[in-house]
């Protein structure tokens, strides 16, 4: 069966991936990082393998991607933050610690995994996937927080450039806005939950190609302008 890599895999879209993969027969390594209190996590049934990494973390990918043996058909850098709470979002009095913190997990983190995966992604000719938002769209602006919004925009832009650089090595590579999801994140108002939305992300997966500009698409496969 095919093997897939998740990241932030004890709660919300990640999770539920997790589960929809297993129940698929995926081999699923998932990582999160505190396994030993990952209790949805590690009650997930199937093939699943649970892993400790911090994506702001060189030497936890170095370890996760390490022990993680033989090809990998699927990437999802999913792991990431909103960002510092209220105001410390805003023009004004930015929170410029929380926004290299939250650079550091969004923007930085994503690639970071990619790196440290690509020689197994290489391997399967697999696919590369960073859950992104719609937030990180210029032309959508309706609402505040510069933080999170920037530190996707700038994940959206390396990801091309990841797309550009892995397509000669057959690999696909697509940046996907999950929807508004009811999750920790998302909160209760969310439009959709988590099920609709990786249900619609995986069918999404399915048809990507190796191309050398990423598709930034949303859950039911609609193109989102950069
Ligand atoms: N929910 C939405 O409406 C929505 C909309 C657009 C985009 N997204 C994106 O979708 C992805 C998943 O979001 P979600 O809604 O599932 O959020 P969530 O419920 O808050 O889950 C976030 C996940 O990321 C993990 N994480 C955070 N920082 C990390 C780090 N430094 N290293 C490793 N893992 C880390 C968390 O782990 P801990 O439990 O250890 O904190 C958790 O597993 C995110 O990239 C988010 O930006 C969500």
């Amino acid at each position: 069966m095919p093997t897939v890599v998740i990241t932030g895999a004890n709660r919300g879209i990640g999770l539920e991936f997790t589960r929809q993969f297993a129940a698929d027969g995926w081999s699923v390594h998932a990582s999160c990082r505190t396994p030993d209190s990952a209790e949805e996590l590690n009650a997930v049934e199937g093939d699943v393998t649970v892993y400790q990494a911090d994506i702001t973390s060189e030497s936890d990918l170095a370890a996760f991607a390490g022990a993680v043996s033989g090809p990998v058909d699927l990437l999802i850098a999913n792991a990431g933050v909103m960002g510092p709470k209220g105001e410390g979002q805003e023009f004004g009095s930015l929170d410029f610690e929380g926004w290299d913190e939250t650079f550091r997990v969004n923007t930085m983190g994503p690639l970071r995994t990619a790196e440290a995966f690509l020689p197994a992604v290489e391997k399967a000719k697999g696919k590369i996937v960073a859950i992104t938002s719609k937030m990180g769209s210029i032309g959508d602006s309706s609402s505040g927080r510069i933080i999170y919004r920037s530190t996707k925009c700038g994940l959206n832009m390396a990801m091309n450039m990841v797309a550009a650089a892995c397509a000669p090595k057959g690999i696909a590579v697509a940046t996907l806005h999950p929807g508004w999801v009811r999750t920790d994140m998302g909160g209760p108002n969310g439009l959709i939950d988590t099920t609709e939305s990786v249900s619609g992300l995986r069918q999404v997966i399915d048809g990507l190609e190796p191309q050398e500009t990423a598709p930034f698409l949303d859950y039911a496969g609609k193109t989102i302008p950069w």
